[in-house]
């Protein structure tokens, strides 16, 4: 078991302990502070099916009360009326502030628990524990929270570390191909973003591809100490943590304009980090051979590099206006000098971008 302690900027810490089946084991559970002895699990109709019996024990085994909220599955249920359902719950088990919540799934999952313990009771505990690759790599630490509304994505939301996170390998064995692979979208921004030998590892196509276990650790690993210096530096990105940003201007609209569902976020991180890095090119920022590296990695990782259908401009550009990464009415966009070198908030002229959008067509 590997272990990392994060700090945020209001001075608070929480461990992060990475390995398998942590749930057979709990010689972590001593570092913990757990508030009280009642907590809730959060998770959705396809995890907890999988996972929540297993969670349920071994916290009530240890002498807690854990009660298990299940909602539905999809980004199209990370909205306000699922938060209201999720208080409802809460309120009518009579949980107080001393009481935790334990988000069990992906992406959306410890999204919407952060959300709602960040604002339940004027705020409560939670911890993770996060079953996808992608949330396992990136949303589960740094402590952005976030729902959608009808006019785009995280456009709601609140930054709000938790108080651990168990991150157990074992869990992504379920994980379907499809949702693996976009895990890996960010696995490959992360490792484009941190250069170095960590990009090497992405060479390895076949063992990450079968999840070899040792391999898909020591990813897991390097991923979360890069994103872990960049948020301790910049926790409320005011700077640096734009970085993260890299491949998700352009990525965001498309995943807007193709429908959530159709094209999954880490498919439009893949797409988005293709579409900018061909503008970085055409800027003069980013070398080609860069832009060239950086398809083969992804092409190798099973992840498109071209669109399937055209875009409608006008409907893309209407989506890039509700990023929140802009200034002064133009988006600002990261690009990679080099693998390792990125540069952020460059400011760029829509018209720049739909051009580059369009050598991602056929
Ligand atoms: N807060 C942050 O810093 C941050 C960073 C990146 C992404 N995000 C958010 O994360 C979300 C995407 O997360 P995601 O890709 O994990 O999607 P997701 O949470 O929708 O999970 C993908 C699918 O896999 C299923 N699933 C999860 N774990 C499983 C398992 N172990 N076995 C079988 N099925 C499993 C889920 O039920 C879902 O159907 C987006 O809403 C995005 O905005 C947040």
């Amino acid at each position: 078991m590997r272990k990392l302690v994060v700090y945020g900027e209001s001075g608070k810490r929480y461990p992060v302990f990475l390995g398998r089946y942590l749930l057979n084991r709990d010689d972590w559970l001593g570092e913990v502070e757990f508030p009280s002895s009642q907590g809730v699990i959060i998770t959705n109709s396809r995890v907890g099916p999988l996972y929540e019996e297993i969670v349920s024990s071994f916290f009530s085994q240890r002498g807690f009360t854990i009660q298990v909220v299940t909602i539905a599955d999809g980004e199209e249920y990370k909205n306000l009326s699922t938060i209201e359902f999720i208080y409802n719950q809460l309120l009518s088990w009579g949980l107080d502030r001393k009481s935790f919540l334990l988000a069990l799934g992906g992406g959306v999952i410890t999204d919407i628990t952060g959300f709602v313990a960040s604002t339940f009771l004027r705020g409560i505990t939670y911890f993770s524990i996060p079953t996808t690759l992608l949330a396992q790599v990136d949303s589960s630490i740094g402590g952005k929270t976030g729902i959608n509304l009808p006019q785009g994505k995280n456009l709601v939301g609140t930054f709000y570390p938790p108080q651990g996170v168990f991150i157990d390998i074992s869990l992504l064995r379920t994980l379907p191909a499809r949702e693996y692979e976009e895990g890996l979208a960010e696995v490959a921004k992360t490792f484009f973003l941190a250069g170095g030998e960590a990009l090497s590892l992405l060479e390895e196509k076949e063992r990450i591809l079968s999840r070899g276990e040792d391999l898909l650790e020591e990813i897991i690993f390097q991923s979360l100490s890069f994103k872990k210096r960049v948020v301790e530096e910049d926790e409320k990105e005011k700077g640096l943590r734009s970085i993260l940003n890299y491949g998700h201007t352009i990525g965001h609209a498309l995943e807007r304009v193709e429908g959530y569902g159709r094209l999954r976020h880490g498919e439009a991180v893949a797409l988005g980090m293709m579409g900018e890095a061909i503008l970085g090119e055409k800027l003069g920022i980013t070398p080609s051979k860069v832009v060239e590296k950086q398809r083969e990695i992804l092409i190798g990782l099973h992840l498109p590099t071209q669109l399937r259908d055209n875009i409608e401009r006008e409907e893309f550009f209407a989506a890039l206006r509700q990023d929140k990464k802009k200034e002064g009415g133009k988006p600002r966009l990261v690009f990679l000098e080099d693998f390792g070198q990125p540069i952020w908030g460059v400011e760029v002229e829509e018209e720049k971008i739909g051009e580059a959008l369009s050598y991602l067509e056929r």
